[in-house]
């Protein structure tokens, strides 16, 4: 397990680019195997996760390429039963999707990950794909991977989630397009829609109306070119990074805004950063933007449920921020953290007090007592959770004796070279 050290070195600086989007990736890999033809996909992330993803569509009998030049180039449009179990490692994104994929596939399918994916609940994807004829079982009475699915034909049907989460509204889509007649999917709160802003693209029209969102199947896909913007999530950490410490003004370029996934900008300006947008565009159907982001004196904040699934991924930021804030911040409606890459609320518990930190869990979230600019630091567990190691290196940066996390090696999953990038903003 690697640690990294990381301490205040004044304010940052500068302009960087974001690895891009891991959702919308692993979303084009998945759907570059399905349809026939050939799927180019620029700017793809190359994280732990979506390097997972690729190796499952390679093992199901996608032709894949990769070049810097290129980019992912994927000839798909005949899968085939594996001779191995498909391993997402640790992607719950790969893992749930598959699943969608291959229920309607005509060959048996093994899925499994880490032991981190191993712990992660899957009944909610294996039921509703039941009520379109899925045949699926997962260990422990379909709670856990390993999941085994054989293949046969669907039929389409009107499917209500019951819980707000957009791999599994994703998976319902994915065996829909492949089923004999209409699948809707509606869910109990908007949750990112890259899947629904992507389908098109590979040729299978979506209708929408408020959160529900149908396909007619079987779809006719083709090949899609797909760019990839910045993967917001990703350009989190270094917001944050910028937000809490004084005097800090950098720009981020090619940043994804779909409003799906953006809440936390607005809880930045809520806290007291300075945040300005620009050059806002669309790409490949989602909205892009440059961003810029300059330190304020930050106060607390309360988190109310709604606002839970647009930031979802970014909620240990929202702790960070607060442990960095003058005041208390209230979040609720975060319960679905503890089903992440790690029991999310737990481990942001307990680093925040590791750092020095007071902190009351909740079932579904934290009371946070903000210290300003008075945070000790000390040792943090990561986990093996990429948002958890990286969110505490950039409480690192202002923390007064800095941060060391353990299983620093995490921030892989997502952001490869994460550590260059916070560094490339020090001068
Ligand atoms: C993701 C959806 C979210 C998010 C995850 C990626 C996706 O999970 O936390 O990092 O790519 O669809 P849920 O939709 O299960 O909440």
């Amino acid at each position: 397990m690697s640690r990294a050290r990381i301490a205040p070195r004044g304010p940052l600086t500068g302009e960087v680019r974001v690895p891009g989007d891991k959702s919308i990736t692993q979303r084009a890999i998945l759907l570059g195997a399905l349809a026939p033809g050939v799927t180019r996909i620029r700017g793809a992330n190359t994280g732990e996760d979506a390097r997972a993803a690729l190796a499952m569509a390679r093992q199901l009998g996608a032709r894949v390429t990769a070049s810097a030049r290129e980019g992912i180039l994927i000839r798909g449009g005949a899968l085939k039963e594996s001779d191995r179990v498909l391993d997402a490692r640790n992607s719950g994104t790969a893992l749930r999707l598959a699943t969608g994929v291959l229920a309607a596939q005509p060959f048996l399918s093994i899925l499994t990950g880490d032991a981190s994916l191993r712990r992660r609940p899957v009944a909610r994807v294996i039921e509703p794909l039941r009520v379109l004829g899925a045949d699926i079982t997962a260990r422990q009475g379909d709670r856990f991977p390993p999941i085994v699915i054989r293949g046969r034909a669907l039929q389409g049907a009107a499917i209500q989630t019951q819980v707000p989460s957009a791999q599994v509204k994703s998976a319902v889509l994915l065996a829909g397009l492949q089923a004999n007649g209409v699948t809707s999917v509606r869910e109990p709160q908007a949750t990112r829609d890259h899947t629904e802003r992507m389908l098109p693209r590979f040729g299978v029209p979506v209708d929408r109306d408020g959160t529900a969102a149908r396909v007619r199947g079987p779809a006719t896909l083709q090949g899609a070119e797909i760019d990839v913007p910045g993967d917001f999530s990703a350009a989190s950490f270094l917001l944050a990074a910028a937000a809490i410490v004084r005097g800090s003004d950098i720009r981020l370029q090619n940043v994804g805004v779909n409003p799906t996934r953006t809440a936390f900008l607005d809880h930045l300006g809520v806290v007291g950063s300075d945040l300005t947008r620009g050059n806002e565009r669309i790409v490949s159907g989602e909205p892009v933007a440059d961003l810029r982001v300059r330190a304020g004196k930050l106060r607390g904040a309360r988190i109310v449920p709604d606002s839970a699934p647009g930031l979802i991924d970014e909620l240990p930021l929202v702790a960070v921020l607060a442990a960095f804030a003058e005041g208390k911040t209230v979040v609720h409606g975060a319960g679905e953290l503890r089903v992440k890459e790690s029991d999310r609320v737990a481990t942001v518990a307990a680093g925040l007090r590791a750092i020095g930190v007071e902190v009351e869990e909740h079932p579904d979230g934290w009371t946070i007592h903000g210290r300003a600019g008075r945070v000790r630091g000390g040792t943090v567990d990561a986990a093996g959770d990429h948002r958890i190691a990286m969110a505490f290196m950039v409480a690192g940066l202002a923390a007064k004796d800095g941060v060391t996390v353990l299983g620093a090696e995490s921030a892989r999953v997502s952001d490869p070279g994460f550590l260059n990038r916070l560094r490339g903003l020090f001068r």
